[in-house]
C-alpha cells in the first residue's frame, strides 16, 4: 500500500530521473517546506528522509520540524548547506555522493584552465561575428601546456586535476588544510603563498564556514597580473566582490568560474567582462555523471529503509 512507503522531502529541484527513481519508492513531499507551509505541517510529522542537492540548504530549524527524520542524502559531493552537527545530534544520518564525480569536474577545471587561457569562446564568437574576415587573425593568447599550477584543496578531485595537469607537462603545487603524506608536490601553508608561485590558481575545496572568502584580495594580488583563477568548487570560497575589482583593473589575467555566490544570480559586472569565461554550475552535469550520482544517492535512501549499511556516509558519521 502506497501509504507504507517511506515519506521524503525533496529539498531542491532534482534530477528528472532522480525523482522519477523517488517516486517509484516512495511517497514524495516536492519541496513542500518552500512552497506550501501548511501541506508541510501536516506531513511533517511523517517524513522520514530528506532528498537533497549539493547546494540544498538543511539548516537546523528545518530539522526541528522534522521529529521521524532519519536520513539526509545529497546528490551531490558537497554538503555545506546541510547542518550536518544538528543532523548528528538528532542522530540523522547525512550522505552524499563521493568519488562517481571526481573525473568530471576535474575534466572541467581542465577545459575552463583551456578555455580562459586560449580564449575558446572569444575565438568561437570571433568567428560568428565576422571578425576573422572583417579583422583578421584573433589576437594571441596564453600557453596552458608547461605553466604552473597551484590547486586550493587536494582532495579526491584536486587530485585528478593534478593528474590530467601532469599530461599538459604542467608543475604543481598545492595548498590545503594540511601536508598530504605520499603527495610529491610542493606544499604551500596559505593560498597567498601558493598563488604567488602559480599561473593557474584552480580552487576545490569544500565549501562552507571554515573557507568562506579563502580567496580574497590579497590572494589575487599575489596571482597578479599574469595569473588566471578558475574555480570549480562552491561560490562561496572566493570573494566575488573582489574578484571583480580585481579582473576590472587587471590585477588578474582572467578567471573561469562555474560556480557564484549566489547562484543562479551572477554579477552583471562578471558577465561585461572579457577575460572571464562563465559555466553554470555544470561540474558534474553529463548524463554519464549524473547517473552514477543518483545510482548512489538514491541507493542510500534504498540501503537505508531496507536496514542495509548505507553507501556513502559524510565523513562526519563515519568517525
Ligand atoms: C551539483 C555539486 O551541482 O556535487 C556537488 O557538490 O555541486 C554538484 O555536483 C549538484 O549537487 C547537483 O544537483
Amino acid at each position: 500500500m502506497a501509504e507504507d512507503r517511506p515519506h521524503v522531502l525533496t529539498a531542491a529541484r532534482l534530477w528528472p530521473p532522480m525523482m522519477e527513481s523517488l517516486h517509484g519508492a516512495f511517497v514524495v513531499h516536492e519541496r513542500l517546506h518552500d512552497t506550501d507551509p501548511a501541506a508541510f505541517e501536516r506531513a511533517a510529522p511523517r517524513i522520514r528522509a530528506i532528498a537533497a542537492s549539493g547546494e540544498s540548504k538543511v539548516g537546523r530549524d528545518l530539522l526541528a520540524r522534522l521529529p521521524a527524520l532519519e536520513l539526509i542524502s545529497v546528490f551531490g559531493v558537497g554538503y555545506d548547506g546541510i547542518d550536518v552537527a544538528a543532523a548528528r545530534e538528532r542522530g540523522v544520518a547525512v550522505t552524499h555522493t563521493p568519488n562517481v564525480l571526481n573525473d568530471e569536474v576535474a575534466d572541467l577545471a581542465i577545459g575552463l584552465m583551456l578555455a580562459v587561457a586560449r580564449r575558446i569562446p572569444q575565438a568561437d564568437r570571433w568567428v560568428r561575428e565576422g571578425r576573422w574576415k572583417s579583422s583578421g587573425p584573433m589576437p594571441l593568447a596564453r600557453k596552458l601546456s608547461g605553466a604552473r599550477l597551484g590547486i586550493v584543496g587536494l582532495g579526491r578531485i584536486g587530485q585528478a586535476i593534478a593528474k590530467r595537469a601532469e599530461a599538459f607537462g604542467m608543475s604543481i603545487a598545492y595548498t590545503a588544510r594540511s601536508r598530504k603524506a605520499d603527495v610529491p608536490h610542493p606544499f604551500f601553508d596559505t593560498p597567498q603563498a601558493l598563488a604567488r608561485e602559480v599561473d593557474f590558481l584552480v580552487v576545490i575545496t569544500p565549501g562552507g564556514a571554515g573557507t568562506r572568502k579563502l580567496i580574497d584580495a590579497r590572494v589575487l594580488e599575489a596571482l597578479g597580473p599574469e595569473g588566471y583563477l578558475v574555480n570549480v568548487a562552491r561560490g562561496s570560497v572566493v570573494d566575488e566582490a573582489a574578484l571583480v575589482e580585481a579582473l576590472q583593473q587587471r590585477r588578474i589575467a582572467g578567471a573561469g568560474l562555474d560556480v557564484f555566490e549566489d547562484e543562479p544570480h551572477v554579477p552583471e559586472a562578471l558577465c561585461a567582462l572579457d577575460t572571464v569565461v562563465l559555466t553554470p554550475h555544470v561540474g558534474s552535469a553529463t548524463w554519464q555523471t549524473r547517473r552514477a550520482m543518483k545510482d548512489l544517492a538514491f541507493g542510500n535512501l534504498e540501503a537505508h529503509f531496507a536496514g542495509r549499511p548505507l553507501l556513502s556516509p559524510v565523513p562526519e558519521m563515519t568517525r
